[in-house]
């Protein structure tokens, strides 16, 4: 059944739309239907909704009826609504569309958009050269059916030995290869996580974990991250593990999403002790391990720590490599492998072969590739750092020594008002509230730098632009987050 939005309703999310920088010289009509998208693109206007009679808005935001007729034929134009004479208006979202890191779809012919909105670098080179030489080994598997559920032997071995080359010995029976380490995680969730089991996340964390949560409706607990390094809180987060004793926690020890902090040794080894001690399982995402900078030395591997199969660690080749190889794994005992790879045929079988070949092509390269990417990113976070010091330098910002993102703490409780005036002067961010659960963490912005820097720097300059608009605009729309107690 669709749901339904109320004209009240929707004139309370619409706020002080008229009122929104950047929006002074468009007509109302497309003001609304602007601000409409907006709510559509952070959301907090659900896809799929039955939006309002056009009386019935234009009364609840006492306008024409004229300007609401006009605003929804433009949302119908630009794809993010559905009309049927009779049945009403739905919220949709454009033909060709993706889906960003952030859980944002965002239309792929928005050529203009620069997008932060998303934490991953374009294909390196050698990825063409990588697809050829893939498909001249297919056909050693072509006479086979071509189901491998852990994943192809060679992969297997690959991606084990560079677990045994930084200090975690590791088997390729110890190895699965999945979708993405997206995928793996869900697996590893419908293997270890009963649906509404007790879980512990960071606060901020990555939103799409977030998601794949709340899909097993699990009852989370938060562990908020410091600004500032190391951002875990030794006594809060073991403490929390105590108190809580969650089923299982998830940590992004490596680079976090969003905040880029690096856990040191010794909390790794305090984690994965408490962790046993309570009973809880560790899912730990390395997702951004191949990626430190500044000569930054990685502690070891959290899941070295383990004595008891505690740990489970996901990692892929998204982001050193691309994330449209859409290739990750799970590194675990054997036997939960084999549990994995059990569950995993209720699901999706088994990894394309043909894309597993391209990752072993790319491994063996790895360090060149990742040395490179490397050098690209250092770059690009500089080229970030000295526009925002420039352009924003009320904002605080702690260096990241690795990943791909920083987490900037804003001048205000401004993230969500920000992206919404950023997407009409042709930027795309992910707002604070995006990483978190309560819609708290209104005062902050990841920003990657997976672009060109001249993008960043033009993204850098538009967002002070309309950041300055806010508050010549008032700043009575946006609300302090609520405690809620
Ligand atoms: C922490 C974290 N985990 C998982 C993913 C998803 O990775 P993949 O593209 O390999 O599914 C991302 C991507 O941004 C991420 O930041």
């Amino acid at each position: 059944m669709t749901s339904q939005v109320r004209g009240v309703q929707l004139a309370r999310l619409l706020g002080q739309w008229h009122a929104l920088p950047g929006r002074r010289r468009s007509p109302d009509y497309a003001a609304l239907a602007g601000a409409v998208r907006g709510l559509l693109a952070d959301g907090r206007l659900p896809l799929g909704v039955r939006l309002p009679a056009e009386r019935e808005l234009a009364e609840a935001l006492k306008i024409s009826r004229t300007t609401v007729t006009a605003a929804y034929r433009e949302l119908r134009e630009s794809g993010h609504l559905a009309s049927r004479r009779g049945a009403g208006s739905w919220t949709m979202l454009p033909g060709t569309h993706r889906v960003a890191s952030t859980g944002l779809w965002t239309p792929l012919d928005d050529r203009d958009m620069i997008d932060l909105g998303v934490a991953a670098l374009a294909a390196p080179p050698e990825l063409l050269p990588a697809a050829r030489a893939a498909a001249e080994d297919l056909p050693r598997y072509l006479g086979g059916a071509g189901y491998h559920p852990t994943g192809i032997i060679e992969l297997r071995e690959a991606v084990s030995r560079a677990y045994t080359d930084r200090g975690l010995p590791t088997s390729p029976d110890q190895i699965m290869v999945t979708n993405g380490t997206q995928h793996a995680l869900d697996l590893v969730l419908r293997l270890a996580l009963a649906p509404g089991g007790n879980v512990l996340v960071e606060s901020p964390s990555y939103p799409n974990a977030l998601a794949a949560l709340a899909a097993r409706r699990a009852r989370i607990t938060t562990h908020g991250l410091a600004v500032e390094e190391p951002g875990w809180d030794a006594d809060l987060l073991l403490g929390g593990l105590r108190q809580a004793r969650p089923k299982l926690a998830y940590l992004i020890p490596d680079f976090q999403n969003p905040t880029g902090h690096l856990m040191p040794a010794a909390l790794r080894e305090r984690v994965v002790a408490t962790a046993h001690a309570v009973g809880t399982d560790l899912v730990v995402d390395e997702s951004f391990v191949d990626l430190p900078l500044d000569g930054t030395v990685l502690p070891p591997p959290t899941a070295s720590f383990d004595r008891h199969s505690r740990v489970v660690t996901i990692g892929g080749m998204s982001k050193p490599f691309w994330g449209g190889l859409r290739i990750g794994w799970v590194r675990a005992s054997a036997p939960q492998v084999q549990r994995l790879a059990a569950a995993r045929v209720g699901v999706d079988m088994a990894s394309p072969v043909l894309d597993q070949l391209v990752a072993v092509h790319l491994l063996t390269d790895a360090p060149a590739i990742v040395a490179a990417r490397r050098a690209q990113l250092t770059a690009q976070r500089d080229a970030l750092l000295a526009a925002l010091a420039q352009r924003l330098p009320e904002w605080r910002v702690t260096v990241p020594h690795g990943g791909v993102t920083l987490w900037a703490e804003l001048d205000g409780p401004i993230s969500s008002a920000l992206a919404r005036a950023a997407e009409e002067v042709g930027v795309r961010l992910a707002p604070g509230p995006r990483f978190g659960l309560d819609g708290t963490l209104e005062r902050f912005l990841r920003l990657p730098f997976t672009l060109p820097a001249a993008d960043l720097v033009e993204a850098v300059g538009r967002i002070a632009a309309v950041r300055y608009d806010l508050d010549r605009g008032g700043r009575s729309q946006w609300r302090e987050p609520t405690v809620i107690a």
